[in-house]
């Protein structure tokens, strides 16, 4: 339990809740220790209404853990501007002040029969992957649901989502958890090979083939014997390659170049793009009969901006790995800056807010990144009132509370305030104040 001022948990405790075992934390510091010792299942935040805590780094807690969190508060606190809407969607469950012994106990062991539901798999995925993957948003629980059922499979898989979404990440996880992955993962990226190269990169050659051919050298397919042979930028393979690929998918041996003996391989082939590939066949630049043969098994990555609420685990599981490159007064991020992180779109995806966060963290001289250290876009937000409108605010509250006090005399409150009796007047006017 998280409790700023220890009276909500004092509370709490005598309670006399014998089944349950409590551990309180005053700060989010000491919260983050405190669960990286025990995990635990439950989390309360108690917000007392006089200690705030710090939005960004709440946020980050929230998410980073496999706990189901619980948030106590008084039930104006619910609708005041105080805890924002985007701060209390992050919890599992609510318990309006004070305690009730009856009732804390039932949302108790709600939540943490739902925690103790939620499938292993999910529970993996929470604690950042059990495919070395972060996110638990329902499109990335998806991926690892499809990633589960590849793995039994031994048939080609192709792997479509835009740059950075984590393709190779991927295909590096299906040969780690496939029965493949004592063999070998080679990966060779076809948009980055001259096509003129690419027959003898796949296929090698024998000592000798042509000019330049000293010695007989392996190709990436026999080279994953036993393995998996991951071809990223599938779309960029010239067309002749793409019938050579398809000949070798379908009866499993190769040429080496310079030489007529036929070779048996046994590989697993786990293609990627980043392009419509249906779209590249339709207009003839990619074969009907490959795309088919590579696609008997196919998922499709989400963009990051498609899985939004997986940004603040994403940067803070990002934040924890680069720690100790970082500048030593970093501590986390700012609240505007995880809003701007929510807010961007992301057009390399994982990639970039690795990036974004991994130079931010080196040449940050604040103690939270700010948006202006990560690069990003500054975000409108338009819940944050103007200085002219704070002023407003104001003015007419105490006009307002003053009046009253005084019986809506104008004179009395225009002397108690320190002005003069025309300057209320034009005041209340001018802020709309009914007498
Ligand atoms: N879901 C994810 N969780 C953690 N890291 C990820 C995730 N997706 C991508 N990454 C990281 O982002 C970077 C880009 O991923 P990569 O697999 O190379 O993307 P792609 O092949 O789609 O361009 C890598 O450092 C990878 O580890
Ligand atoms: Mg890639």
């Amino acid at each position: 339990m998280l409790d700023g001022g220890g009276r909500i948990f004092s509370a709490l405790e005598a309670l006399g809740l014998e089944r349950w075992d409590f551990q309180v934390a005053s700060t989010i510091d000491a919260a983050r220790r405190a669960l990286r010792q025990d995990p635990g299942a439950i989390g309360l935040v108690a917000f007392d209404g006089v200690h705030a805590w710090p939005q960004a780094e709440l946020v980050m807690l929230l998410a980073r853990s496999e706990v189901e969190w619980v948030a106590l508060l008084e039930e104006g606190l619910l609708r005041s501007e105080r805890v924002s809407p985007e701060l209390l969607r992050n919890f599992n469950d609510f318990h309006s002040l004070p305690l009730d012994r009856d009732r804390i106990a039932m949302t108790l062991g709600h939540v943490h029969g739902k925690a103790a539901l939620l499938p292993r798999g999910d529970s993996s995925a929470l604690a950042g992957g059990g495919f070395g993957m972060t996110g638990r948003s329902e499109c990335m629980r998806l991926i690892y649901r499809q990633i589960e059922k590849v793995l039994g499979v031994d048939a080609p898989v192709l792997i479509g989502g835009e740059s950075g979404t984590g393709k190779e990440l991927v295909a590096r996880a299906i040969h780690q958890h496939s029965a493949r992955a004592s063999g070998p993962f080679v990966a060779m990226n076809c948009g980055a090979i001259a096509p003129s190269l690419i027959q003898s990169e796949l296929f090698g050659y024998e000592r000798g083939a042509f000019t330049g051919a000293a010695q007989r050298k392996i190709g990436n397919i026999e080279a994953a014997n036993d393995g998996v042979l991951f071809l990223d930028e599938i779309g960029d393979l010239p067309l002749e390659m793409q019938a050579n690929l398809l000949r070798f998918l379908q009866d499993r041996t190769i040429t080496r170049v310079g030489s007529t003996e036929r070779v048996k391989v046994n590989v697993r082939v786990i293609a990627a793009t980043h392009v419509d590939l249906q779209r590249a066949v339709a207009d003839g630049r990619f074969r009907q009969d490959l795309y088919y043969r590579l696609n008997v098994l196919g998922l499709t990555l989400p963009a990051l901006r498609e899985r939004r609420e997986d940004i603040p685990l994403l940067a803070q599981t990002i934040f924890d790995e680069q720690r100790v490159h970082a500048s030593p007064q970093v501590r986390g991020f700012s609240s505007a800056a995880l809003h701007a992180m929510m807010d961007y779109d992301w057009p390399g995806n994982v990639r970039e807010l690795i990036n974004r966060v991994q130079r931010a963290m080196i040449m940050s001289e604040n103690r939270l990144l700010s948006v202006a250290d990560l690069g990003l876009p500054p975000v409108v937000d338009p819940v944050t009132p103007t200085l002219e409108e704070i002023r407003t605010n104001v003015e007419r509250e105490v006009i307002e509370t003053s009046l009253k006090k005084h019986g809506n005399n104008v004179s009395e409150t225009a002397r108690r305030l320190g002005v003069s009796r025309v300057t209320l007047y034009r005041m209340i006017d001018r802020l709309k104040i009914v007498l």
